[in-house]
């Protein structure tokens, strides 16, 4: 596994029992619009990249003939198994692996989804080459990932989000999106924005932010004007105190011709 991997893996595999528990990853909104934009069928052969403990892959499984999750963090994926079992989902699998290097052989699988994770990856760009790699002639990528309004707002959001977790990349901009997965061979065939509010107290709990680091997101979030905070989703309440923040959740769907 390359190095550069490591701090994803370190990161999921300390915080793999409040993921596995957490509602915004098992039933937030963004994956009834991602179900909806993959129109998963009995034929496909499904690929969830950073499944992390296998939420999209539970959601594909019954609709699908087979998916594999594939994820760098193994105690992720114990969580994913266990679900799954406990489901009865016999045709689900999970496997440790990088989504910059997947290890299957080209067009593997008529359906890619990856949600809430491709901000993580250093090179999206050698994710979508393979992406586009293991899908068969025809086959859909549909992708959920948080998203920066602006270039502007992505370089203090990419601050205040590596802060929160190290493991955190880039949060880019609709464009930049677009300008990666043509250049990686896809067609955009629609995308759309959904909605997150996400509290204070509980994201910094779920990465496992000390309170030294609390407090250094709350100064680094004071800094702001009050233009930039509204940009940056920030929301306080009466007494001027951070209680959370708003983030669009890009879903899209990709075709790979
Ligand atoms: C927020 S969690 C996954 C959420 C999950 N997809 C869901 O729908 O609930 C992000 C996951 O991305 C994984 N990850 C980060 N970078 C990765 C990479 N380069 N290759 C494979 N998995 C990666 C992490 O290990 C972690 O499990």
């Amino acid at each position: 596994m390359p190095s550069e991997s490591n701090s994803s893996r370190a990161q999921f595999n300390a915080h793999a029992g409040k993921y596995a528990a957490s509602e915004v990853h098992r039933h937030g909104p963004s994956l009834p619009v991602l179900l909806e934009y993959a129109a998963p069928m009995r034929e496909d052969r499904a690929l969830d990249v950073a499944t992390g403990t296998g939420n999209t892959a539970h959601a594909l499984a019954p609709f699908v003939g087979e998916v594999v999750g594939l994820d760098l963090a193994d105690l992720m994926l114990d969580h994913a198994r266990q679900r799954a079992r406990e489901d009865g989902q016999t045709n689900a699998r999970f496997v440790v692996g990088s989504a910059e290097n997947l290890p299957f052989p080209d067009a593997a699988f008529t359906l890619v989804t990856s949600r809430h994770a491709p901000h993580h990856f250093l090179h999206l760009d050698r994710f979508l080459a393979e992406a586009h790699r293991v899908l068969e002639g025809g086959g859909r990528l549909v992708i959920a990932d948080q998203i920066s309004p602006t270039s502007a707002a992505q370089v203090w959001m990419d601050e205040y989000q590596t802060l929160r977790d190290p493991s955190h990349h880039a949060q880019r901009t609709v464009e930049a999106w677009q300008d990666l997965t043509a250049a990686a061979g896809f067609v955009w065939t629609r995308h759309t924005l959904v909605p997150y509010r996400l509290e204070f107290t509980w994201w910094t709990a779920q990465s496992g932010c000390t309170p030294t680091t609390v407090e250094r997101l709350r100064a680094h979030a004071d800094r702001l004007s009050a233009a930039e905070r509204q940009a940056a989703g920030l929301e306080y309440d009466a007494g001027g105190r951070l209680i959370a923040h708003h983030e669009q959740m890009m879903v899209v769907r990709l075709d790979r011709p």
